[in-house]
């Protein structure tokens, strides 16, 4: 068993940077790459099919990254860094590779925690980190099959007591259902069980409850590739939806949309430019650089400068060795999540507060999220790309560029469209 909770490696890179863990992650081409036609049919043989896809991969733990130093060309980027994030708004994992689904990097945001009020009228709150800034203080890993959660105490180095184990794929069946609505779209969760809960629980100091996604997909309200500004689809009737869920039926139904996500927030990715990132660090002062987890991003990507903050730009990044392509169809606008002391699981005092003040001056670029600063751009996997592998060192190319940008829409969330 690999060491995954490989802290002390992290150590010289500081605790903010820490929390990563090593995922000995997969590789496919094999499943989906032999066999392109097959449909997937309803949710759990869909399931099936990629953990199938994954397991494969795991088994194949010689792959190396193919890291490929021929970048010369400015058009040419590289894959820095990958980032999955299994428990929403908590710590994530920097992986080697991540195998790309629709609804986001396999395990990223398949998890999420909620809080009880503390009336007795049984709501849940949605937890993120801008909220919950305590959020710092759990560190996710993957070992095998399971997920294990450590909690480190305010403004120490190392994780300390006992270790929270999970399924990473747990059974749901017995699992009490739980409604959750993210920015108004909505979609069924597994409560974890007392086990889980407790565990946060007693950590955060109030009663939460962990929920699972069980791959009950929630629309993406808007910025769906090939759609129009202003698009937003339709929830299903409850009897498409269960007519899908009837494998053969399911088949012939099957839902060409690529509009779904799991416990993200807007879309299924987020990928950020390195040098912008180095940017924001310029802009603090010169013993501080800013940390780029705090961005929660999956792909970082990295160049030779060509223009200051060109990735607003971007409408898809292509990856040629893996003949995958990830559509970027909208802009990440930020929020006081930036401002929080990952170290301290705290609001950030001094400089480390005011970031997003800071980014707010020059980077409130677009019409549909008015009063955020944006950073990095959302997308969605384009056809064909389900199964496939990003790995670091892997060589990327801006595909098409949108000349004047584009409009952050999301109903009830985007600025000008309500
Ligand atoms: C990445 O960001 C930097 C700084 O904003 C910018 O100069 C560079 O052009 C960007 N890279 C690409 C490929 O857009
Ligand atoms: C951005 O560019 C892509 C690719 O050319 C295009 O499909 C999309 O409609 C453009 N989006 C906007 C808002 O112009």
């Amino acid at each position: 068993m690999p060491d995954l909770l490989d802290w002390t490696s992290h150590q010289h890179q500081g605790i903010l940077v820490g929390g990563a863990c090593t995922l000995i992650y997969l590789v496919s081409y094999f499943f989906f790459g032999q066999q392109p036609t097959r449909k997937i049919s309803g949710k759990a043989a869909r399931a099936f099919q990629l953990r199938q896809a994954f397991d494969r991969i795991k088994k194949k733990q010689d792959v190396k990254p193919l890291i490929q130093d021929n970048v010369d060309s400015p058009e040419m980027l590289k894959v820095k860094q990958l980032w999955i994030y299994p428990i929403k708004s908590l710590r994530g994992c920097s992986v080697q590779q991540a195998m790309l689904t629709n609804e986001g990097f396999y395990h990223d945001r398949r998890f999420m925690l909620l809080k009880k009020s503390d009336d007795t009228s049984e709501t849940l709150e949605n937890m993120h980190i801008a909220k919950f800034a305590s959020m710092s203080l759990f560190h996710p890993s993957i070992s095998g099959e399971k997920l294990l959660v450590s909690y480190r105490s305010p403004g120490t180095e190392e994780p300390t007591g006992e270790v929270l184990e999970l399924d990473l794929h747990p059974n749901t069946k017995g699992l009490e259902t739980v409604d959750v609505n993210m920015h108004r779209s909505p979609t069924t969760g597994y409560n974890m069980g007392s086990k889980a809960n407790e565990w946060f629980s007693s950590r955060f100091g109030f009663d939460v409850v962990l929920a699972f996604w069980g791959d009950n997909p929630r629309l993406a309200l808007g910025n769906i590739p090939g759609k129009p500004y202003g698009y937003s689809p339709k929830p299903k009737s409850s009897l498409s939806q269960a007519i899908s869920q009837i494998p053969l039926v399911g088949s012939l139904m099957q839902d060409e949309e690529n509009d779904k996500i799991a416990f993200n927030d807007c879309a299924p990715y987020l990928v950020i430019n390195q040098s912008s990132v180095d940017e924001v660090s310029s802009r603090l002062s010169e013993d501080t650089s800013m940390d780029l987890t705090k961005f929660r991003s999956n792909i970082v990507l990295s160049s030779p400068s060509l223009r200051e903050w060109e990735e607003d730009y971007w409408a898809s990044i292509e990856f040629p060795t893996l003949d995958a392509r990830i559509i970027l169809t909208g802009n990440c606008g930020r929020c006081a999540s930036l401002n929080v002391d990952y170290n301290m699981g705290q609001p950030g005092k001094g400089k480390e507060g005011e970031i997003l003040k800071l980014m707010q001056k020059d980077r409130r670029v677009d019409e549909g999220m008015k009063y955020s600063p944006i950073f990095g751009r959302y997308g969605f996997v384009s056809k064909g790309g389900e199964g496939k592998v990003v790995k670091v060192g892997d060589v990327c190319r801006i595909g098409e560029r949108n000349e004047s940008g584009t409009t952050f829409y999301w109903p009830g969330l985007s600025t000008g469209t309500r």
